[in-house]
């Protein structure tokens, strides 16, 4: 094992012998099992200069499409460019709108607007938290032109009703598949639903790099060109370093990244597994507890979903206290998202109507920690410290008797 691998692993048993403090996640760990596979090829790229494309970049292409059931992988700097690309090859800008769900990260609907096109916020499920075919009719629009559909937090929506509604208003379907890496709906992967799909490989998410990447997929091979195109400077293929057939921006995959990723592709689905394990145990623990059903809310799973537990996110009722006292017992957790896309200050404009569930939601959304090297006493330890925070929560917000 090189150097590097050694000091992951160290750092991973000393996080996970003493339990006195669970990480939210632990991109140390899933860099050491990787490393040592792709040392010598990254030193060889370092050492051979070629850093921009090149064949690690054209491999992971290939790889990540056939991952996906597609034909076509381009990658790209990140998945913000990967969503804003996208729609301006599908030729969306000024005067166009796009459905976003407004419980997204900010990325999805500033895509939207950074080409150009106006935000349409849909509400989602409350037992999903996922946009449906009902929140999406009600945002269409006879000016709307696509729909950007989010797997978020891992977990696909009805793909098959979203696709009838989209296909019945005649407006295009991009896949905003960024915490989704290998959820399927129905045994069909994400990614291999939409005209184009978006993925981002930043480091925490389920295939994530050693620094900012992303990646569109498609089918249709004109797409894939004229996303490869736009993504390097307008650049045709074949053409020379300085013909430019339109104005692109530079967001390519470079060849580190490509490698990294490759090497992580191949450990994909065993982290995913055990991401499915760790959830199916939170389940089982936090299913049954006293406060299960009114201060703690699991987020349901459709049956024809493969959910890949980006994150495990749960709705407390007095949220922040909650994690107050997670952190007091060295929980780390997160939320997404406290603050709903259509109520940002920079969005806030394309705010037409109240989306209830968005809105209630914000205030109670918790993430918990989940990450492939976490171990199950770890969960075990941060389903009894949840309890015990809302305990601790309920009592100190007891009525006190004044006599
Ligand atoms: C749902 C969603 N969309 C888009 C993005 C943007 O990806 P990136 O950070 O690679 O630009 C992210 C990443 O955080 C995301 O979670």
């Amino acid at each position: 094992m090189g150097d590097v691998a050694a000091i992951a692993m160290s750092q991973r048993s000393a996080v996970t012998s003493e339990l006195t403090a669970v990480p939210f996640t632990d991109l140390a760990a899933m860099a050491g099992e990787v490393w040592p596979e792709i040392e010598r090829e990254y030193l060889a790229c370092v050492l051979d200069g070629g850093y921009i494309g090149g064949p690690a970049v054209t491999a992971f292409e290939r790889e990540w499409a056939a991952y996906c059931g597609v034909k076509h992988a381009v990658g790209l700097g990140n998945g913000t460019d990967a969503l804003q690309i996208s729609l301006t090859a599908l030729g969306i800008g000024a005067g166009d709108e796009v459905v976003v769900p407004s419980n997204t990260f900010i990325a999805t609907a500033a895509a939207v607007a950074r080409a150009g096109a106006t935000p349409r916020f849909a509400d989602v499920s409350e037992d999903t938290l996922l946009m449906t075919p009902h929140t999406l009719a009600e945002a269409i629009t006879p000016r709307t032109r696509a729909v950007m559909i989010v797997h978020l937090y891992g977990q696909m929506p009805d793909m098959t009703a979203l696709l009838a509604t989209a296909k019945q208003a005649g407006i295009a379907v991009i896949e905003d598949a960024a915490q989704a890496h290998g959820a399927e709906w129905d045994g069909r992967r994400a990614g291999s639903f939409g005209e184009v799909a978006c993925f981002s490989f930043y480091p925490g998410k389920n295939l994530g790099a050693f620094g900012d990447a992303g990646a569109v997929v498609t089918s249709r091979p004109e797409l894939a060109d004229q996303i490869r195109t736009l993504a390097n400077h307008g650049r045709s293929h074949g053409d020379s370093h300085y013909d430019h057939d339109c104005l692109g921006t530079n967001s390519r995959l470079d060849a580190l990244q490509a490698i990294s990723l490759s090497g992580k592709l191949a450990h994909l689905e065993a982290w995913t597994e055990r991401r499915i394990a760790l959830a199916s145990r939170y389940r089982d623990l936090l299913g049954a507890t006293e406060f299960t059903g009114t201060e703690l809310k699991l987020t349901a799973v459709a049956p024809l979903a493969r959910h890949v537990y980006h994150l495990f996110v749960v709705r407390v009722t007095r949220r922040d206290s909650i994690r107050a006292e997670l952190a007091k017992r060295g929980i780390q957790t997160g939320v997404h998202y406290p603050v709903p896309c259509h109520r940002q200050p920079p969005l806030r404009r394309f705010a037409e109507r109240p989306l209830p569930v968005v809105e209630q939601s914000a205030s109670e959304l918790l993430s918990l920690p989940m990450f492939p090297h976490m171990t199950d006493r770890q969960v075990d330890f941060v389903c009894e410290s949840l309890c015990e925070a809302l305990r601790a929560v309920a009592v100190s917000e007891e009525p006190v008797d004044v006599q």
